[in-house]
């Protein structure tokens, strides 16, 4: 078809779905913009758009939550009872096995924007360690091989990126020589994007050749992990469960026998780890059971009264915040994409920069003048048949760099990964200097090429000289 024509057909379907102001500056572009833009709208899924853009733009109707549901059970961070020693240590064991065998990959998903961090670069790149300061980056790639070395096989590691920072995130591991993983064990695949609208549903242009878009929201691995062949990448590999987590938290345990064991004995297929909220109202997703499927309700869509209801030993009900860690299947992910599914859309409103269609001038808006649309990766917990919770400790798996300041900022993480380090000291039997307040009189950072859990430490422990007050020591 020429362009001509093209052009023609796309203008028909902008005029059934109320969108040809995106045409309208057809007449300024040379022929390589009008492709570009063509290529754009012809790529939108015009079969749900209407409903899309009725149902989450224009008169949204919010989250919908299940007519009844009750907290959801987990598995404690700590095993109570002498049945669930014996079920801990078997799934330990049978953790380690299927990590050594080679069946459990690591993903992170890191196509967000980072907005509130307000770092400019993909988020991976934040330099966070406290005495090397290594990227995060560094440190999941260090925790990954120092896990092949630990577990005996090759890790494979997939990334997510989006669109919008594909290219910069290549250039950063390239640069970093792939922070001395085999190149052809990382798997890197852009997520996909969806269209911005104006508060009335229009469809907004970015520049007068290009549609503003944004990632799809993490809920988009889900069929990213698919269409980019990483499904099929890891059944020739022999790998069954994918490891995912956030770009955002240094503390993550990637290669967790006990979580890999209890996810496998159990069969689930999406399982979820969890802490015990700081509070009623921590901004965290909660964990619930409805109609018997394990399900995340928002912090924002959880009534008050139901987020302060307590039991009676004075606990809260909804004690349970998901710290976006999962283990998934493989088969999962695959069975999804090829029966086809739609995880809902949330919708945030924001400041988007776009071209103002009568005039084409750019607007660069000082308050939010546009809708975007994601998808949550947690909204498929209820899709799977079984899935499973495991409790974990805040301290020892979760300190996520969110904010320039204040709480989850790169000062607190900091902290956490000094505690988390001189806690694995203190479990060694070694001595770390105190302050008055007893805050440690040190920094120690622990390199996952030295340790990637608490035993490994242990392992180690005569290597590690005495540490004086004031000290700054990083283990390698
Ligand atoms: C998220 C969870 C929240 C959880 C918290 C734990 C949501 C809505 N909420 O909050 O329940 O308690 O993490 O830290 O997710 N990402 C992409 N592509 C996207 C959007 C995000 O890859 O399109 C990635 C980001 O790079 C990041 C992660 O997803 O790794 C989380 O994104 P972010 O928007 O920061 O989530 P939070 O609002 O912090």
């Amino acid at each position: 078809m020429d362009i001509q024509q093209r052009y023609k057909s796309v203008l028909q379907v902008l005029k059934n779905y109320n969108q040809q102001h995106l045409l309208n500056f057809w007449d300024v572009l040379d022929n390589s913009e009008r492709v570009k833009l063509l290529n754009q709208i012809e790529d939108i899924e015009f079969s749900s758009l209407a409903q899309k853009i009725d149902r989450y733009v224009i008169n949204p109707v919010g989250t919908i939550l299940p007519k009844s549901f009750s907290a959801a059970p987990a598995y404690p961070a700590k095993p109570k009872t002498d049945e669930q020693k014996k079920k801990y240590h078997e799934a330990i064991e049978l953790g380690k096995e299927l990590i050594s065998a080679g069946k459990v990959a690591a993903f992170v998903v890191a196509g967000g924007q980072g907005t509130r961090l307000g770092f400019d670069g993909p988020k991976g790149d934040f330099p966070i360690s406290p005495i090397e300061n290594k990227t995060l980056f560094r440190i999941f790639a260090e925790t990954v091989k120092a896990a092949g070395k630990k577990y005996g096989f090759e890790p494979v590691w997939y990334v997510m990126t989006s669109p919008l920072n594909h290219g910069q995130t290549l250039g950063i591991f390239a640069r970093n020589d792939y922070y001395g993983l085999k190149k052809e064990d990382i798997f890197f695949f852009p997520q996909g994007t969806e269209v911005n609208y104006s508060a009335d549903g229009k469809i907004l242009l970015a520049e007068k050749d290009e549609l503003a878009v944004s990632p799809d929201g993490h809920g988009g691995s889900l069929k990213a992990l698919y269409k980019s062949g990483a499904v099929a990448d890891m059944k020739d590999r022999g790998i069954e469960y994918i490891s995912y987590f956030q770009v955002d938290n240094p503390l993550i345990n990637i290669f967790d026998p006990l979580f890999v064991g209890l996810h496998a004995m159990d069969g689930a297929q999406m399982s979820s780890k969890s802490v015990f909220k700081s509070g009623p109202l921590e901004k965290v997703g909660n964990f619930c059971l409805a109609d018997g499927k394990v399900t995340v309700i928002e912090y924002s869509d959880l009534a008050e009264e139901l987020a302060q209801k307590k039991k009676p030993d004075g606990s809260l009900v909804f004690s349970m915040g998901s710290i976006a860690i999962h283990m998934i299947n493989r088969s999962f992910v695959d069975a999804l994409n090829n029966k086809g599914f739609a995880l809902p859309y949330h919708k945030a409103v924001k400041k988007i920069p776009c071209i103002d269609i009568q005039s084409g001038r750019k607007i660069e808006p000082d308050s939010p003048n546009g809708i975007k649309l994601e998808t949550f990766v947690f909204d498929a917990l209820p899709l799977a048949e079984k899935s499973i919770i495991l409790e974990t400790i805040r301290s020892e798996e979760f300190a996520p760099v969110k904010n320039a300041e204040g709480a989850d900022s790169p000062a607190v993480t900091k902290q956490m990964m000094i505690a988390l380090a001189v806690s694995w000291l203190h479990s060694a039997g070694i001595e770390v200097p105190k302050k008055a307040d007893s805050s440690p009189d040190c920094i120690i950072e622990i390199a996952p090429s030295f340790a990637i859990c608490r035993e490994d430490v242990t392992a180690v422990r005569d290597k590690i000289l005495p540490i004086k007050p004031g000290d700054m020591i990083y283990l390698e």
